[in-house]
């Protein structure tokens, strides 16, 4: 049986890719240190934790990481701190989540290590560039804190690919959505403070006009992964992950179509967004869509449907 080794797999896309991997045939080995301010939350795990390992500690304090990495054939690096608002007032946590326990891990991996290690990076590491499309090619010139040691963490992996002869998939990813993420919290993220206000039955604020968005269905980005895991992979492979484009209003709009409740309003965007926006400029995935012969994308409403019904679901247990 393939084994699969997954870093960061309590957070929201890390069980994802945990749930995936176990029902698909191969063992699980999860770590998560459960971080404060994180998506890490081991009840992700509840469907499969009697059937898996998992090791609830920090990265940096599992003795035993080379033996483990020189057991499995996949490593699927998903650790991470996921709040680009907070990560500006506190940039020393972002860099060590965001940096620094992927350098950690980039030690522990021994030269011509035979696992394919995937590496969950982001769409904001590109930042707001000056072109029509953005590829792989596409300068990278992050415009926040977490795009700077986000791309920093690539970097590590894109080097060390070379320095010890490794084979590494690093993934550019978009806002991503879906079962697992965050609901309650100050810094949500897009999608899910949309969703909170409208089941709140509040007015969702939408910043400016025709600012687009380009956001995945993690359901979209774990089949990736898996399609992925199976092909030939040498040395060190960016690809762009994209999903559905959708300017921020049309967002706002489907999910209080979905739900019924709350409105949307337009407002001034505040400087902090200006200063951070990514802009509108097309992603494009033609690389990653060639590479594995045509993606499937989930239609927009029913991806949103499911999310609301997740939301809905936390929230009935809160109430309980
Ligand atoms: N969620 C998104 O919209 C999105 C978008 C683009 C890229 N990404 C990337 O995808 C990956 C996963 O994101 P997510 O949304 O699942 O985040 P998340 O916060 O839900 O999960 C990250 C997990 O990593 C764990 N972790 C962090 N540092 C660790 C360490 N040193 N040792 C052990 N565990 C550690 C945390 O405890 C947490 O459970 C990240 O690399 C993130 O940057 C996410």
């Amino acid at each position: 049986m393939n084994s699969v080794l997954i870093l960061g797999a309590a957070g929201f896309i890390g069980s994802n890719i945990a749930e995936l991997f176990y029902n698909s045939g191969y063992n699980v080995i999860a770590v998560d240190g459960c971080l404060d301010k994180t998506g890490g939350d081991k009840t992700h795990l509840n469907e499969i934790i009697n059937k898996i390992t998992f090791i609830d500690k920090r990265i940096e304090n599992i003795v035993e990481l080379p033996e483990i990495i020189g057991s499995v054939d996949i490593i699927i690096d998903c650790m991470a701190w996921t709040s680009h608002h907070s990560a500006i007032s506190n940039p020393i946590y972002d860099l060590e989540l965001n940096a620094k326990s992927h350098l950690h891990l980039l030690l522990q991996i021994p030269d011509n290590c035979k696992a394919k290690i995937f590496y969950l990076a982001s769409r904001g590491q590109y930042g707001n560039p000056n072109t029509d499309v953005i590829d792989e090619e596409t300068p990278m010139i992050p415009e926040d804190i977490q795009g700077i040691n986000k791309l920093a963490a690539e970097s590590y992996y894109r080097v060390y690919s070379k320095l010890k002869n490794i084979d590494v998939v690093s993934l550019r990813i978009p806002n991503c959505y879906g079962k697992n993420q965050p609901t309650s919290g100050s810094d949500i993220g897009l999608i899910g403070s949309f969703i909170k206000d409208a089941l709140d039955g509040k007015a969702i604020k939408v910043f400016g006009d025709g600012r687009k968005r380009n956001i995945i269905y993690v359901d979209d980005l774990i089949s990736d992964i898996l399609i992925l895991s199976k092909k030939e992979i040498k040395g060190f492979n960016p690809f762009n992950v994209r999903g559905i484009d959708v300017t921020i209003r049309e967002l706002a709009e489907e999910i209080v179509s979905i739900i019924g409740k709350g409105s949307v309003i337009k407002e001034e965007m505040p400087d902090i967004i200006k200063a951070i926006d990514t802009g509108n400029t097309e992603y494009s995935d033609v690389k990653l869509n060639q590479y594995i012969g045509g993606r499937s994308i989930t239609d927009f409403t029913t991806s949103l449907e499911k999310t609301i019904n997740y939301f809905k679901e936390k929230f009935y247990a809160m109430e309980m």
